[in-house]
């Protein structure tokens, strides 16, 4: 089993179903309302601990009914949330999402996870340093990542960054990653001026920009590779990207080499979108093998 630490958000993702989408100042009638776990952070715990990993979530809850549901939730799918703590008088992360029209629209309010600092991981060092790969994304502070790009480098730990909600990196945390997963929207915040194409070319075998259900590409020191993913009756494609880099960090950490890591993450998140919610629809292990 390999030990994987997600640093990250965990939050409850509330959910709206409606046909059409409201636009400022109008008002439509939905059809649904559900409250699910969520957070890009968390989601990409769950999934990793189904893939089979033996997993550490490093984060925050808020000390409200939501934070409880958040830390049962850890409890129901295997992944240690010793490290996650409660907050005091502080809200749960919440995720706003419509889906509508085909695709969903998300406002997220960061709550406990602003608490996920460079003080609160220092505490967590003994563990980074004993994973095989550490997973981090962006809904946290930004001065985390970079302290814990630092704490990786340092320690020769493998560090996949899922810079996703986008906003720009230091060159330093980019060089400090081994890998590094944007979707093209964030790979142009990201890249600022290079051309997807460039971009993958100045990092061989790092940088992976996902297509959603078209697959990821990345170059391979030698040529640009597509690695297709697979057609399914998308349901909600919620978490997708954290069922992709999830999986991603898994095989990678397994020591697969990359195009099977890919073709192995493509096949993770087709999957994931088949059922409603970020965590629904995350497949363990078996259903992946045997659908490859
Ligand atoms: O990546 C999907 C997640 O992003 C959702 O679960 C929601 O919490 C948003 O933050
Ligand atoms: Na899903």
């Amino acid at each position: 089993m390999v030990k994987i630490a997600v640093i990250g958000s965990s939050s409850m993702d509330l959910v709206v179903t409606s046909d059409k989408r409201p636009g400022a100042g109008e008002t439509v009638l939905g059809s649904s309302f559900k409250t699910v776990p969520g957070g890009k952070g968390a989601n990409q715990a769950v999934a990793a601990a189904r893939l089979g990993a033996d997993v550490t979530m490093i984060g925050c809850v808020g000390d409200d009914h939501y934070g409880a549901a958040i830390l049962e939730n850890f409890k129901q799918n295997n992944v240690s949330a010793a490290n996650v703590e409660p907050v005091t008088e502080t809200e749960s992360g919440t995720a706003h999402i419509i889906l509508a029209e085909g695709d969903n629209s998300i406002v997220v309010v960061k709550g406990a996870n602003d608490h996920v600092t460079p003080d609160f991981v220092k505490k967590s060092t003994e563990l980074i340093k004993r994973a095989d790969m550490v997973l981090i994304q962006q809904e946290i502070p930004e001065e985390t990542v970079e302290y814990v790009s630092d704490l990786c480098k340092e320690f020769g730990v493998q560090l996949l960054l899922n810079p996703a909600p986008a906003r720009p990196l230091s060159q330093k945390v980019i060089d400090n990653a081994n890998y590094i997963t944007p979707n093209e929207h964030e790979a142009s915040v990201l890249f600022n001026g290079l051309s997807t194409e460039d971009a993958l070319k100045q990092y061989p075998n790092k940088v992976f920009i996902t297509e959603g259900k078209e697959g990821a590409r990345y170059h391979d020191g030698e040529k640009e590779v597509l690695v297709p993913s697979y057609s399914v009756d998308a349901v909600d494609t919620t978490g997708a990207g954290d069922t992709f880099n999830a999986a991603l960090a898994v095989a990678l950490a397994e020591g697969k080499s990359i195009s099977d890591s890919l073709r192995f993450a493509n096949r993770a998140a087709s999957l994931s979108v088949t059922k409603f919610g970020a965590q629904g629809g995350m497949p363990i292990r078996k259903e992946v093998e045997e659908t490859l």
